[in-house]
């Protein structure tokens, strides 16, 4: 098994950096790989249903990427590729690149070789068709949460179009549990609640594709569970391709259809662990048998001493 760039739902093809490890160049990691757990195995035997033809929706090919004023080296010939409605997280240690890979999808950093592709056009800017999330809310104080939803908008499109998604706002305020917190400054929300607004401005702009930088590591357990069922529910709802960063193997798990798991720097992806739980997932989920033996294969599969 090699990385890991995904086709067809449950069928997999060995790409990219997996040519070198066919040939013992990173010895450690192809012996790792020979580990497997029969009930777990990373090769799914999910068939997609007759007739169906997985649209791709992001496509990245041999993405590397260097900083040169520091020579560092943080991806090295990452493959993925994301079909629509499709849910995919990445794990991996502290450093690996995981940030930068989700910034080089967004467009806000660019490559140093190899391609990204979103919905067959090159990914070459930031574009509205994807929703980027990050660790913080990042809400401006001076503005009240409907206008902090509504501002994505008004940057792109001027004050009369940000006036005119208001009631789109409002429902996502709904959708969300936010209801009556439309005037309120972000000082007088609680975190979990600036996280929820945080999610209605990702979404404001209907965006297909949704990239999530650990969106929800500074919040408390039952927020995070909480914000983790209402973030599958949008996705479910509106059908999103999303990509999620973390560093909660159990988060991964419970949101994802695949983990890949990232080598640390250069990040690589390592393996790539089909998550065979029928949706919607819930959180009694957390429970079951199979669920433990994913986040024990995901665990085996990190650095035990580079990983946090
Ligand atoms: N703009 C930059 N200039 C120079 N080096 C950078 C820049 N951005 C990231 N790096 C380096 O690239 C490597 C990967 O960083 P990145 O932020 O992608 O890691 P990460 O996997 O997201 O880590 P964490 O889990 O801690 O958030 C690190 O060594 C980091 O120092
Ligand atoms: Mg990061």
């Amino acid at each position: 098994m090699g990385p890991v760039a995904e086709g067809a739902r449950g069928e997999r093809r060995v790409e990219g950096s997996s040519a070198r490890l066919a040939e013992g160049v990173y010895e450690p990691v192809r012996e790792g790989l020979e580990y497997r757990d029969r009930s777990v195995s990373v090769v799914s035997n999910l068939k997609a249903p007759a007739g169906h033809v997985a649209r791709p929706v992001f496509q990245l090919r041999g993405v590397s990427k260097s900083f040169a004023r520091r020579n560092v080296q943080a991806l090295d010939k990452v493959d993925l590729t994301l079909e629509q409605g499709q849910f995919a997280s990445v794990i991996g240690a502290s450093g690996c690149g995981k940030s930068t890979l989700l910034k080089i999808m967004a467009g806000l950093t660019p490559p140093s070789s190899g391609s990204v592709m979103l919905s067959g056009k090159p990914v070459l800017g930031p574009r509205r068709d994807i929703g980027m999330m990050f660790q913080q809310a990042t809400l401006f104080p001076w503005r009240t949460t409907l206008e902090n939803i509504v501002l994505p908008i008004e940057i792109q499109d001027g004050k009369k179009a940000a006036l005119a998604v208001h009631d789109r706002a409002h429902a996502l305020l709904d959708l969300v549990g936010l209801r009556g917190f439309d005037k309120v400054y972000p000082s007088e929300l609680s975190g979990g609640m600036a996280q929820r607004a945080a999610m209605c401005r990702m979404l404001i702009a209907e965006p297909d594709v949704l990239l999530l930088d650990e969106p929800f590591s500074a919040l408390d357990e039952i927020s995070r569970d909480f914000m983790n069922m209402e973030l599958q529910r949008i996705c479910l709802e509106r059908n999103a391709t999303a990509f999620l960063v973390t560093h909660s193997i159990p988060e991964a798990v419970i949101l994802s259809d695949v983990v890949y798991v990232m080598s640390p720097r250069p990040g690589r992806f390592v393996e790539a662990v089909q998550i065979d739980l029928p949706r919607p997932r819930t959180l009694d989920m957390l429970s079951d048998p199979l669920f433990g033996r994913y986040t024990k294969q995901i665990r085996g599969r990190l650095d035990k001493g580079a990983f946090i």
